[in-house]
């Protein structure tokens, strides 16, 4: 698809960019890594600035349309690589101190409006909702693993309270043929009752999308090597859309940072030896100006932390915290 013909209704808007701006000022110049380029709305921003350098990766290869268009404009400023940010300490930095890394999770609104990945509930036809780079589609999901394996899928990455009930209606229902995307809308429609300021699918359909790209595992690695790649003094920012990547984020910043009301009883060293500082302990949100004009942004949280030491081993704990859902993702070597 040429995201540079899309009607405005399917357009992609960066949310919280201002914040972001603010947070990591591209205007005194410096290396920037935007983890998750989408439509480049981030990247755009961070180039207006002569000084600036961006490496933007995506594992979606549509997002290099508008990447080779940004290279013919800022051919010394800008690097694209297709890959997972779960990767981003294969991408060779040349003599780059990085000043930020910025991921704005999920996926864009361009994607979720492309019939051909299957993300939303309102698609037609096969399951897939790989965002690029995957192993399986969500096809592979639905109609292949056993119902105690989507149950947990269900519960534990779409916090759907019906998880039982409904996986055991996939599994008896798929005996015929594959299920696609309306088959299973109704059969969640048929366990669910209508009303409610959300759909009724909205749940299962994220629990099943963060399973088929493996956004946890992504996500926390992303974060580790992030922090290892960054300068001293660098940001690491992260944009998120539900409250399982916010848990995720909110635990390794706050678990590593300086704790400002710390105990006289404990060492000063010990608190003054942390990863990170945070100026913020709560995360931004976007104004109502921002989300009259772009309805999506209205579950962003924008959270950062400032890096003020380089450690080693330091990911110990924050593996060890989410040890239950990497579990569940690696469900996925049975397909
Ligand atoms: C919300 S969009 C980003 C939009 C972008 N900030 C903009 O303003 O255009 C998220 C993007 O991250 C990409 N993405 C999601 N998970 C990823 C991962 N693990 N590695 C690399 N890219 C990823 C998606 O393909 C999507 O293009």
């Amino acid at each position: 698809m040429n995201a540079t013909i899309l009607s405005n209704s399917e357009k992609h808007y960066p949310v919280l960019l201002k914040e972001i701006l603010s947070i990591i000022s591209p205007q005194n110049g410096g290396t920037f890594i935007d983890c998750t380029f989408g439509q480049g709305g981030y990247s755009k921003e961070f180039l207006k600035f002569n000084k600036t350098k961006v490496i933007a990766i995506d594992r979606d290869h549509e997002s290099s349309v508008i990447a080779n268009q940004i290279r013919q404009q800022h051919k010394d400023q800008f690097s694209f690589f297709i890959k997972k940010f779960s990767e981003i300490d294969k991408i060779k930095i040349e003599n780059s101190k990085i000043k930020a890394v910025i991921f704005d999770l999920g996926c864009s609104y361009t994607q979720i409006k492309d019939p051909k990945k299957g993300l939303s509930f309102e698609s037609k036809g096969a399951l897939d909702m790989r965002l690029g780079l995957n192993n399986f589609s969500a096809d592979d999901v639905i109609n292949k693993l056993s119902q105690k394996d989507l149950e947990l899928i269900f519960k534990y990455f779409g916090e759907e309270k019906d998880s039982k009930i409904i996986s055991k209606k996939i599994v008896n229902q798929r005996v015929k043929s594959n299920l696609n995307t309306q088959q299973l809308v109704s059969i969640i429609n048929s366990v669910k009752k209508k009303g409610g300021r959300t759909n009724n699918a909205t749940k299962i359909f994220q629990a099943i999308r963060i399973f088929v790209n493996k956004e946890i595992s992504e996500l926390i690695y992303g974060l580790i090597k992030s922090a290892k790649i960054l300068d001293i003094d660098g940001k690491l920012c992260v944009v998120s859309f539900h409250s399982l990547e916010d848990r995720i984020v909110k635990y390794f910043f706050k678990s590593l940072s300086e704790d400002k009301k710390i105990s006289r009883y404990i060492p000063e060293a010990q608190n003054q030896n942390k990863l990170f500082k945070l100026d913020l302990k709560k995360p931004i949100y976007p104004g109502s100006k921002e989300i009259n004009s772009n309805r999506p942004s209205r579950s962003a949280k924008l959270r950062y932390a400032i890096k003020k030491n380089n450690l080693v081993d330091f990911e110990r704990d924050f593996l060890k915290k989410f040890s239950k859902l990497l579990e569940i993702e690696n469900l996925s070597k049975k397909l």
